[in-house]
């Protein structure tokens, strides 16, 4: 039986990453125009730090603006709010992403939606996620626009008609991935931790999204043959395979990759799968935003 396409999003991302790089050269020359992004961290979460440098780095490499703010662990609602309304009204600041989670005591709807929906390139606001209900023109979550590129990737653009299944229905991932595979007339199921019988859902499907975030969840056996399986869980587990060392871990997906590896057409790894597409689609939401603000049209990709 042939083996399946393992799709390198670590790969896909360096690619996009270049395209971005070679857009904002262009921006810069043709219209004096460099997009900023602008990220704000409340805290010091060793986690979230690592993300944030992480996209503050790969803005720089794409030759945009980048400015990251560290704001003390006891910064108020109030502060946090006035940080969002300087960076809306500041012209060279593009996009604007506020590092989630908050610590406790802020409250985090409020703080979102103070953000100009112009400028949301998490696409996280109420006006970017009734655009996307919608079938409007708005800034779209990176991880699920992220996921639609490996799924293009490995099907072509022509989605029409195929079947597809959404494990998880977060707001971040599952709800908006579910309607951007609407809007290429894909035959959408969304799926949760009540569905009847989902391991026979998940065989009738041509594309297998899980973002659950249970280890190892989905198995071979409820794949179909030649199925795009996407993994979006990011799992830390202990490693308990032959030869490992006592205590160490190790990351797995949502999917069981080695047996749905045996059935699927393509299917992404974990690590190095959609993981590293949800920095490299930031960057590309802040060039679109960028352009959308000064009524440039965005160079080819
Ligand atoms: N924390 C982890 N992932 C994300 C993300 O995509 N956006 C924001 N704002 N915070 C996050």
């Amino acid at each position: 039986m042939a083996e399946a396409t393992r799709i390198s999003g670590t790969e896909f991302a360096k690619g996009l990453r270049a395209r971005l790089a070679e857009q904002v050269t262009q921006l810069k020359s043709d219209h004096k125009l460099t997009p900023g992004l602008a990220v704000v961290l409340v805290g010091s979460d060793p986690a979230s730090e690592v993300y944030v440098n992480s996209k503050g780095k790969q803005t720089v490499e794409a030759g945009m603006n980048s400015w990251t703010y560290k704001l003390p662990e006891e910064t108020t609602q109030e502060e946090l709010l006035a940080k969002v309304s300087e960076l809306n009204a500041d012209p060279n600041v593009h996009g604007i992403l506020v590092q989630l989670p908050l610590p406790d005591h802020l409250d985090e709807r409020p703080i979102i939606a103070a953000i100009d929906p112009s400028k949301d390139v998490d696409g996280l606001t109420n006006t970017n996620a009734g655009l996307l209900l919608s079938g409007g023109e708005g800034l779209f979550p990176c991880t699920p626009v992220g996921c639609m590129m490996l799924i293009k990737h490995a099907m072509g653009e022509d989605l029409s008609g195929k079947r597809a299944i959404v494990i998880g229905r977060s707001n971040l991932v599952g709800k908006p991935i579910a309607q951007l595979l609407l809007r290429k007339n894909v035959t959408v199921t969304m799926a949760h931790s009540r569905t009847d019988d989902l391991p026979g859902e998940c065989r009738r499907a041509d594309i297998v999204i899980a973002a659950v975030g249970v280890p190892e969840m989905v198995r071979g056996n409820w794949i179909k043959h030649g199925a795009v399986v996407i993994d979006v869980g990011i799992n830390r587990v202990p490693d308990t395979r032959e030869g490992a060392e006592e205590g160490k871990t190790r990351l797995v997906g949502d999917v069981h990759y080695d047996e749905a590896f045996e059935k699927a057409d393509a299917i992404t790894p974990v690590p190095g799968g959609v993981g590293p597409m949800t920095i490299a689609c930031l960057l590309h939401n802040t060039v679109t935003a960028a352009c959308r603000q000064n009524g440039v049209e965005r160079p080819a990709e």
